[in-house]
C-alpha cells in the first residue's frame, strides 16, 4: 500500500484544561512552615489549581475537545493518540485508550501511553510526528494530562508548593505547504542521574505496601537544586541545538514557551540563550509545575492570547525527571 507523505506538519488545534479549586501559597502555608513571599520569590509561583475528583483521563477529555474543535477535526478522523502522563488513571490499561473511549474515537488506530516525565509533550509531538511522516497517520492527537496533587508530601516544605493539575492538547495534522509546522526536534535522557527526581514505589520495584505507604514512598521526592542546575544547563543546550539544527537564530524567535518548572529556571535559560523576556510566555504564577502539561497549556494560552501569528518561530524547550530534555522549533503556518 502506498501511503501519501506529508509536505509538513502543523499543530492544527490546541486546548486546555485545569481543575476549578485553586490553592494559594497562603493555603500552603498554614499546611507547612512557609509564606507566600518566599514561594513567589524562589520559585514565582503564587496559586495554582488542585483536582477534587477527575482523573488524568477526565481533564484530558476536556483539553482534548477544545484542541479537536480548535483544529476543526473529528474524534472520528483521529488516526493516533499519544498521552503523556506520569499520574495515569491506573497501571493498565494506559489512560490514552480510556481518553479514546471517552471521546468516542474510533478502534482501528494506535492509542498509547508515553512517560517521559515534564518533557512528555515534546517527546510526544516528536514521536507523533515522526509517525505522521510515514504517510500513515493523517491527524494525531497530542495530550498531556497530569493529576499531581496526590503525590505531594505534605509534610515536605521544599516541594508541596511547586506542582499542579491540569492538562494540555494539540491535534497534530499534514500541513499544505512545505517548511512549516514542527522544523525540529531534540530530545535526550540521562538515566545515570534518576535519583535527583522520583516517586519510589507503587512500581514492580517497591509494590504498594502497608510499609511503603507508611515510609511516604508514594510521594514525590526532589533534590531541588540539582534539579535546577542541570535544568538550566541542559535546557539552555538543547535550545541552541534545535536552532541551530534548523539554521535558525535566537532573535528570530517569536516566542520561547519553556517547561514552567520555575521563574528562577525560565529567566536564566532565556537570558542564556538572549531571548529577551517579552518573547518568553510565563503563566507559572497562576498553575505552579503541571509536568507535561505545562508547555501544551502555556502554547494554547499563548495562541488565545493573540501572541502566535503565521510565520512566526515558537521554541519549546522542556526538561524533567529521567532525566529527560528535549525541544522544538515551530514555524507557525
Ligand atoms: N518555605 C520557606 N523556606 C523554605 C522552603 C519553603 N517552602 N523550602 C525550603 N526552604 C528553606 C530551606 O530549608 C533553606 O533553609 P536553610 O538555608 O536554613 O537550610 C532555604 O529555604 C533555601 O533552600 P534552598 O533549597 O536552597 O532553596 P532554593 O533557592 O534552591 O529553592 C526550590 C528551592 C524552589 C525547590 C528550587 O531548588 C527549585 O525550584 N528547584 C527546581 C525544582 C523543580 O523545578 N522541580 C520540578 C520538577 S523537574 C522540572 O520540572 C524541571
Amino acid at each position: 500500500m502506498n501511503f501519501l507523505k506529508p509536505k509538513s506538519i502543523i499543530i492544527k488545534g490546541t486546548g486546555s484544561y485545569v481543575p476549578e479549586k485553586i490553592v494559594t501559597n497562603d493555603d500552603i502555608a498554614k499546611v507547612v512552615d512557609t509564606s507566600d513571599e518566599w514561594i513567589f520569590e524562589r520559585s514565582g509561583i503564587r496559586r495554582r489549581h488542585f483536582s477534587v475528583n477527575e482523573s488524568a483521563s477526565d481533564m484530558a477529555v476536556k483539553s482534548a475537545k477544545e484542541a479537536l474543535e480548535s483544529a476543526g477535526v473529528s474524534p472520528q478522523d483521529i488516526d493516533l493518540v499519544i498521552v503523556t502522563t506520569v499520574t495515569p488513571d491506573m497501571m493498565f490499561p494506559s489512560t490514552a485508550c480510556l481518553l479514546q473511549a471517552k471521546l468516542g474515537i474510533r478502534n482501528n488506530i494506535p492509542c498509547f501511553d508515553l512517560e517521559a516525565a515534564c518533557t512528555g509533550f515534546v517527546y510526544g509531538m516528536e514521536v507523533a510526528t515522526s509517525m505522521m511522516q510515514s504517510g500513515k497517520y493523517k491527524n494525531a492527537l497530542v495530550v498531556s494530562t497530569e493529576r499531581l496533587n496526590p503525590l505531594l508530601n505534605w509534610e515536605d516544605r521544599t516541594t508541596c508548593f511547586l506542582f499542579g493539575d491540569g492538562s494540555g492538547a494539540a491535534v497534530l495534522s499534514y500541513g499544505e505547504e512545505e517548511g512549516v509546522g514542527i522544523i525540529g526536534n531534540v530530545l535526550g535522557a540521562d538515566g545515570s542521574n534518576t535519583a535527583v527526581l522520583k516517586l519510589p514505589a507503587g512500581g514492580s520495584l517497591l509494590p504498594t505496601s502497608a510499609q511503603t505507604v507508611a515510609d511516604k514512598q508514594h510521594f514525590i521526592q526532589m533534590d531541588g537544586k540539582e534539579i535546577f542546575k542541570n535544568a538550566v544547563r541542559i535546557m539552555q543546550e538543547k535550545a541552541l541545538d534545535v536552532l541551530d539544527m534548523c539554521d535558525v537564530r535566537p532573535e528570530d524567535i517569536s516566542l520561547l514557551i519553556p517547561h514552567q518548572a520555575n521563574i528562577r529556571i525560565i529567566e536564566t535559560v532565556a537570558k542564556r540563550i538572549k531571548i529577551p523576556r517579552e518573547k518568553v510566555y510565563v503563566n507559572i504564577e497562576e498553575y505552579g509545575n503541571t509536568s507535561s502539561a505545562s508547555i501544551p497549556i502555556a502554547l494554547n494560552e499563548a495562541l488565545k492570547e493573540g501572541r502566535i501569528k503565521s510565520g512566526d518561530y515558537i521554541l519549546l524547550v522542556a526538561f524533567g525527571a529521567g532525566l529527560t530534555w528535549g525541544a522544538t522549533l515551530i514555524k507557525w503556518h
